[in-house]
């Protein structure tokens, strides 16, 4: 491995849809698309038979479930070959960035969790994109002062915050590796120069965006050849790809962050038509990978830890199951609609706990600690103890040494994203959710990949009648995120590695699998199947077309305003014991493989 630039400046399906098939849902861009994958190796038809049968995959050894088939093959072959969880991430990620692009890749960002089986120790990486430090908690106002509409913002420039993945695959494999980094990118490279058949999922995305994909040259070439999307099936190829990864095999992560690349990518920000975005040569040079505390919470003699602030993650989620670890759900059962009026109100308290306090702690104060304290939690739980649905909710005091005076923020990021979870041979386990924000993110793209925009993440609205809102958009700042990336533990050792895509519903999804494994004695693919019932802000969100259409009049009768709409996840998740179980998320396309 040859790294030209200094490491410092580093550390910086398919099923058969049947049941499950998801519904347009309102004009936001979930990203649902057709079932089907490429034609599979037999580990790969196996483990796609198993997920059509509602069976997890097991194994021994080692484990991966990941989005895509092509992406758990290069896993596999790493994990199989001695290679550590986190070089099974960066040859994953790498075909990620290929064959689901839309989701993630080398122009976004991402959030690692790792628990290292020699030291006991637990690590949580942030890759998240940065604002540029030309941008002003003015980015989306309008001339007025107004924000900007949703997709105002996202295509083009403005919504790009400089890329955090490449710099964490690095830093991870620096850290942790054991094999080596250009071996790692290798399949990938073979990958886009052969070319890889374009998935149903895939088709059908590009079909819905055609419209803003034909916006800019280089993406409306390459995913409307000839000005017709790409059909399911077709061969892609990718050179520019492919040439990417190899200056990145030669030069490590830097090859992005400076010389002819970053050039690229700032020129292409910096000219988008109609959209301008503010990023600099400086903002991707001085990019950084920062190690953050893990954010644990208590459930069921268990300990959930994940990704701390700038996400929402591992606080939303710790807080719904701290309050919810005080009521019987196991006694419910999962077909009891009390037993989801408890998740859903629980979760209203933590979403607005998380609009009020939470953002990137390295800009605004944030109550970390009291936000998933016992205690707070014990008094927010009490909240619940009626029979009805909550009438009004709001932000709760937790204990914290700083005084504070705050506005809600209504960000919601939206549905997108992408998540790896891996158990390798030596017993590491590694959790990461990985995204370029919106499908097909800012919809720039440079020398073979998206850009992200990660920016419209912050909160469009600076303050609220005078008072700041703390996810505000500030230079160098990281938008608040809600990826969750998940590691549960038991008397020191990981039993379940979870984690998903779905914007502000990950949250929901993730809670919603680690009870039905816990509770409700479900193994991981019968958890992460499990249909959706999701409450952020008051709306009870309920898997149209599965079998939780029963719980809908149950919930309005408690109080629950209803919505029926496609529930889009991607969990991907691992059972550790001394079986692994993989499950993944037969909404999509990934698949858990193992020995
Ligand atoms: N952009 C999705 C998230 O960070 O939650």
């Amino acid at each position: 491995m040859r790294y030209r630039i200094c490491l410092t400046l580093l550390l910086l399906v398919l099923v058969p849809a049947g049941a499950w098939t998801q519904q347009a849902a309102d004009g936001v861009e979930p990203e649902t698309g057709g079932a089907g994958t490429p034609d599979g190796s037999a580990r790969v038809l196996e483990a796609q038979g198993r997920k059509a049968d509602g069976r997890p995959v097991q194994a021994r050894d080692w484990m991966i479930a990941v989005a895509h088939p092509l992406a758990a093959e290069a896993g596999a072959d790493v994990l199989a070959a001695g290679g550590t969880a986190a070089d099974a991430m960066v040859a994953a990620q790498a075909v990620l960035g290929l064959v689901e692009p839309q989701s993630s890749g080398l122009g976004g960002g991402a959030f690692l969790v790792r628990w290292d089986a020699a030291t006991g120790e637990m690590t949580t990486l942030d890759g998240r994109e940065t604002a540029p430090l030309a941008a002003t908690p003015r980015l989306f106002h309008d001339s007025r002062g107004q924000p900007l509409g949703f997709f105002e913002a996202v295509v083009g420039g403005r919504s790009v915050g400089v890329p955090g993945t490449p710099a964490l695959l690095q830093a991870a494999h620096v850290r942790w590796g054991r094999a080596e980094w250009p071996a790692l990118l290798a399949p990938a490279i073979r990958l886009a120069e052969e070319g890889f058949r374009v998935s149903p999922r895939l088709a059908a995305l590009v079909e819905r965006d055609a419209a803003r994909l034909a916006r800019f040259p280089e993406t409306r070439d390459y995913f409307l050849p000839g000005g017709t999307p790409l059909a399911a099936g077709h061969t892609l190829r990718n050179p520019e790809y492919a040439e990417t990864l190899r200056r990145m095999a030669e030069d490590g992560a830097g090859a992005i962050y400076s010389g002819a690349i970053a050039r690229d990518i700032v020129a292409t920000v910096r000219n988008a038509p109609g959209n301008p975005g503010l990023l600099s040569e400086t903002d991707l040079a001085l990019y950084a990978v920062k190690e953050r505390a893990p954010v644990c919470a208590a459930y069921r003699g268990h300990r959930v830890c994940g990704m701390g602030p700038p996400s929402s993650g591992a606080l939303t989620v710790g807080q719904i199951l701290g309050m919810l670890d005080r009521y019987d759900l196991s006694g419910m059962g999962p077909d009891s609609a009390l037993a989801w009026r408890l998740l859903g109100d629980a979760s209203r308290l933590a979403f607005a706990d998380r609009a009020r306090y939470m953002a990137d702690s390295d800009f605004v104060p944030v109550p970390v600690k009291g936000l998933v304290e016992p205690d707070y939690l014990g008094r927010r739980a009490r909240l619940l103890q009626g029979t009805q649905a909550l009438d009004a909710v709001s932000a709760g005091k937790p204990a914290f040494d700083h005084a504070l005076n705050r506005a809600d923020n209504a960000a919601m990021e939206r549905p997108s994203t992408s998540h790896i979870s891996i158990v390798d041979t030596y017993g590491n386990a590694l959790s990461m959710t990985t995204t370029i924000e919106n499908a097909f993110g800012s919809r720039l793209m440079v020398r073979g990949f998206l850009l992200n925009n990660e920016l419209t993440d912050f909160s469009f609205r600076s303050h609220r009648d005078g008072v700041p809102v703390a996810n505000r958009v500030e230079p160098g700042k990281r938008p608040r995120s809600s990826m969750a990336p998940t590691i549960v533990m038991r008397d020191g050792a990981p039993v379940l590695v979870v984690g998903s895509p779905g914007g502000s519903r990950i949250i929901g999804y993730v809670a919603k699998t680690i009870i039905a494994h816990l509770d409700w004695g479900m193994d991981v693919q019968q958890a992460v199947a499990l249909p959706h019932l999701v409450n952020r802000f008051g709306t009870f969100d309920i898997e149209a077309g599965t079998r939780a259409e029963d719980l809908a009049a149950p919930l309005e009768a408690l109080g629950f305003d209803i919505r029926l709409r496609g529930l889009n996840s991607g969990l991907h998740a691992i059972s550790v014991g001394p079986v692994l179980r993989g499950g993944a998320d037969p909404r999509r396309e990934g698949i858990a493989l193992g020995k």
